[in-house]
């Protein structure tokens, strides 16, 4: 059963539509730090990010940027538009508290959000240890490199089908 499938959603029900989201620096993996971050490019992620989402009949859609403001309008544009968020926030979940914000305002209208660190945030400096994000989003996935995107598209399309379940139930 796929997250798209007439048990889980309703014959009726569209394919989930999921935007794949970067933060600051990400625009420079495969050449940025490869000890930490690997030899992935950016556009290698999105590939097979959209790819898995295909195989399990969902559309990904991805957007970068290195503007806190720039990411703030994406995730509000998800409003009526996408089904769930899979965000790599970058350095951003550390401190932005604009980003939580507007994570918050997405996610209570029932947008779930997954967030991935390609690197383990935690086995690094203090700095890094918090995210002011991950508490608003539905989990946070991190240090199993590109792979954590694959884990965090599945879980928020388990979600997605879950609260449309939900929803037809009631
Ligand atoms: C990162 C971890 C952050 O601490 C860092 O600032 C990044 C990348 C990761 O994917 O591991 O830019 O989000």
């Amino acid at each position: 059963m796929n997250a798209n499938s007439p048990s889980a959603a309703g014959p009726a029900a569209a394919p989930p539509r999921v935007l794949l989201l970067h933060g600051p620096n990400l625009n420079l993996l495969g050449e940025r730090d490869r000890d930490t971050y690997g030899s992935t490019t950016l556009k290698d992620v999105e590939e097979r990010t959209a790819a898995l989402g295909r195989e399990l009949g969902a559309e990904v859609h991805c957007a970068q940027s290195n503007s806190e403001g720039a990411l703030i309008d994406l995730i509000h544009a998800t409003r009526g538009s996408d089904d769930g968020i899979v965000f790599n926030p970058g350095a951003y979940a550390h401190y932005s508290y604009a980003l939580r914000d507007a994570l918050e305002a997405v996610t209570g209208l029932g947008i779930p959000c997954v967030e991935v660190h390609i690197s383990n945030v935690h086995a690094r400096e203090a700095f890094r240890h918090t995210s002011v994000t991950a508490p608003v989003c539905q989990g946070m996935v991190s240090g199993h490199g590109i792979f954590g995107y694959d884990l965090a598209l599945r879980s928020v399309l388990h979600r997605i089908a879950e609260w449309r379940e939900a929803r037809a139930a009631r």
